[in-house]
């Protein structure tokens, strides 16, 4: 049996990761892959009910009601839906992951960060991804892309999208091994490729 992989895409709302998890899952299949598309916070199931929540609630949400909804969601996935694939020798394409929760709740919201990276490993309990793209673009670009109807995440403002942005940076700065920085200003073709370069590293 093939080794299963596990990839997470990354970045701010209107990044574009979206299209290019699709392109690669695309890409991967043409090849002979066995692949798996999944999403946090919504995977099947449990999740689209905790995503349900998530962006569509429109009472108070405190930042850390808010981490624990997502950690939930991703302890769900990890256990019931991205281990069985990845044992299974699945390339599991994951949109978002642990580092959104660092991003957001933590440089966004301003959720203590240590806290927030033990409660990842809790929720993950031993899973890591073999690679994190995260796909970096200014703030104004990304806010065009998302547009005038925004869900509750997204109508969290400019500054906040301003540290979810650098804290991204951030992360990729503490962890260059794992986490790979792509500029998503570039053409969907353009990224595609450069996904592909980096994904060599790890498919072998
Ligand atoms: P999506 O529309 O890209 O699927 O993202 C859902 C929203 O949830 C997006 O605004 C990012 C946010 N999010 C967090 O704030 N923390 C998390 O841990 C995750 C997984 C997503």
């Amino acid at each position: 049996m093939p080794k299963g992989l596990f990839i997470t895409f990354e970045g701010a709302d209107g990044c574009g990761k979206t299209t290019q998890i699709k392109l690669l899952d695309e890409y991967l299949r043409s090849k002979g892959y066995k692949t798996l598309l999944t999403r946090e916070p919504g995977a099947k199931g449990l999740g689209e009910r905790v995503r349900e929540i998530l962006l569509n609630y429109d009472g108070e949400v405190s930042p850390r009601c808010e981490s624990f909804l997502f950690l939930a969601d991703r302890a769900q996935h990890a256990d019931c839906i991205i281990k069985p694939a990845v044992k299974n020798g699945m390339i599991v394409l994951c949109d978002r992951h642990t580092d959104s929760t660092i991003a957001y709740q933590g440089y966004g919201r301003g959720v203590n960060i240590a806290e927030l990276k033990a409660l990842n490993e809790m929720a993950v309990n031993g899973l890591k991804p073999d690679l994190t793209l995260v796909f970096d673009i200014d703030v104004e670009t990304s806010m065009e892309r998302v547009g005038t109807e925004k869900d509750r995440m997204e109508s969290s403002g400019i500054e906040f999208f301003e540290r979810v942005r650098l804290g991204y940076l951030e992360i990729a700065k503490q962890e260059p091994e794992r986490v790979k920085v792509i500029d998503a200003t570039r053409s969907v073709e353009e990224i595609h490729n450069k996904v592909l370069e980096l994904l060599k590293n790890v498919i072998g």
